[in-house]
């Protein structure tokens, strides 16, 4: 069981949460309008002063003149948008691009953007001159729940995804959630789900906030939507700084990815967006936590309840439950043969067992909607 303790600063508006590990430390400040006072918030930390903004044209558009002050007259290094772009190729543009302009050990690369923006342009700050200060600037819910804090980044291969990378951590992360009016909705409902997750593994109080404010949730009202975020952030950020390297605890991150991550690649990546597919990975957990009995039934109501009321989730009646099951076996974390699964023993707590068994997967896709 997780008991956190929070790492946590309140002032005026800006939340801090601070992430510690045994190589680095890193800041995360989280408040409404952040986006546009990064210069001197760079300032105030002493972050260097030669600043490159890493970004996506679409992200630009909407945010390029709220942030663009912070690297003063040098332009910023702009990949396009998608999945597709996280390969080494667009970090080889990036090094390209801070090479021309004479960037050195003191430079600071900054990345405004998502997951991918974020994974990659962290990537090219571990390894540009062995390593160079990253400031993380997530522009999704996704990002600013998850991928910009602990310090994992990279890109794909084409034989598979996230196969090249490295930690490093973020010396700042800077966490604005109005950024978030100008994304799509099935996107930002997406990033609520890994919100779901954390309250799951660790705060009944979140869970309970996201199943009675629902509507507010909805409509992006800052006086529910900051505090679930600081709530996540916290939560990952504690288990972080617990568990750097993910040799036990920061699994409880991965509840809800087993299946997940299955459901996504017999789809090719291309039916669920991350979030979805975590969504069915969660009711796929909390059945077999049912069935294992550690996890009373009203709990897995609750969460599926929840999980309804976040909208409807792509369709999985099409899909082959020997596939899914491939899927699950070839994760990455199956070590040594054995299934790390994580379940929730109730809103709030979770254990890990690694002795599911075939039978068990079955009965849960089947109740999850696939042919049996
Ligand atoms: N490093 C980690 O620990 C970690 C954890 C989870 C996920 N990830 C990675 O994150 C990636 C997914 O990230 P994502 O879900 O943020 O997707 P993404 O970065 O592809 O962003 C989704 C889309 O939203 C657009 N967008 C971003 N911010 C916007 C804004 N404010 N307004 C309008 N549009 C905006 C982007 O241009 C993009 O088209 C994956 O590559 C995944 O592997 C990493
Ligand atoms: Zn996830």
């Amino acid at each position: 069981m997780l008991s956190y303790q929070p790492i946590l600063v309140v002032t005026d508006s800006i939340t801090r949460v601070d992430v510690r590990t045994a190589t680095s430390d890193s800041t995360i400040l989280i408040g409404n309008g952040l986006a546009g006072n990064l210069p001197a918030l760079l300032d105030e930390h002493r972050v260097g002063r030669r600043r490159f903004l890493v970004s996506s044209p679409t992200v630009w558009k909407h945010h390029g003149e709220t942030v663009r002050a912070v690297s003063g007259d040098l332009e910023p290094i702009l990949i396009p948008d998608g999945e597709r772009y996280k390969t080494l190729a667009s970090v080889s543009k990036i090094y390209e691009a801070l090479i021309r302009a004479g960037a050195d050990r003191g430079s600071v690369l900054v990345c405004v953007g998502g997951g991918v923006i974020g994974d990659m342009g962290g990537f090219a700050a571990a390894s540009f001159l062995r390593g160079i200060t990253l400031v993380h600037v997530p522009t999704t819910l996704l990002a600013q729940v998850d991928s910009s804090i602990g310090g994992k980044v990279g890109v794909n291969h084409a034989l598979g995804k996230n196969l090249i990378g490295a930690f490093h951590q973020p010396t700042l992360v800077a966490i604005d959630p109005l950024v978030l009016k100008t994304l799509r909705r099935r996107e930002y409902r997406s990033g609520l789900y890994e919100v779901v997750k954390y309250g799951v593994i660790a705060s009944r109080s979140l869970f309970d906030a996201l199943t009675t404010r629902t509507r507010a949730v909805f409509a992006q009202d800052p006086d529910v939507v900051l505090p679930a975020i600081i709530e996540s952030c916290r939560i990952k950020a504690d288990v972080v700084s617990r568990d750097e390297r993910e040799g036990g605890l920061r699994r409880i991150l991965n509840y809800g990815h087993t299946v997940g991550h299955a459901l996504e690649a017999v789809t090719h990546y291309r039916r669920f967006l991350h979030g979805e597919a975590i969504g069915y990975g969660m009711l796929a957990a909390a059945d077999l936590a049912v069935r294992r009995g550690t996890m009373p039934e009203t709990d897995r109501a609750a969460l599926a309840r929840l999980i309804q009321q976040l909208g409807k989730l792509p369709s999985v009646s099409d899909l082959s439950i020997p596939e899914v099951i491939a899927a699950v076996k070839r994760d990455k974390k199956v070590v040594d043969g054995t299934l790390h699964f994580v379940i929730a023993t109730g809103i709030g707590t979770t254990a890990t067992i690694d002795d599911v068994t075939e039978a068990e997967l079955t009965e849960v896709l089947v109740g999850l909607g696939l042919p049996r």
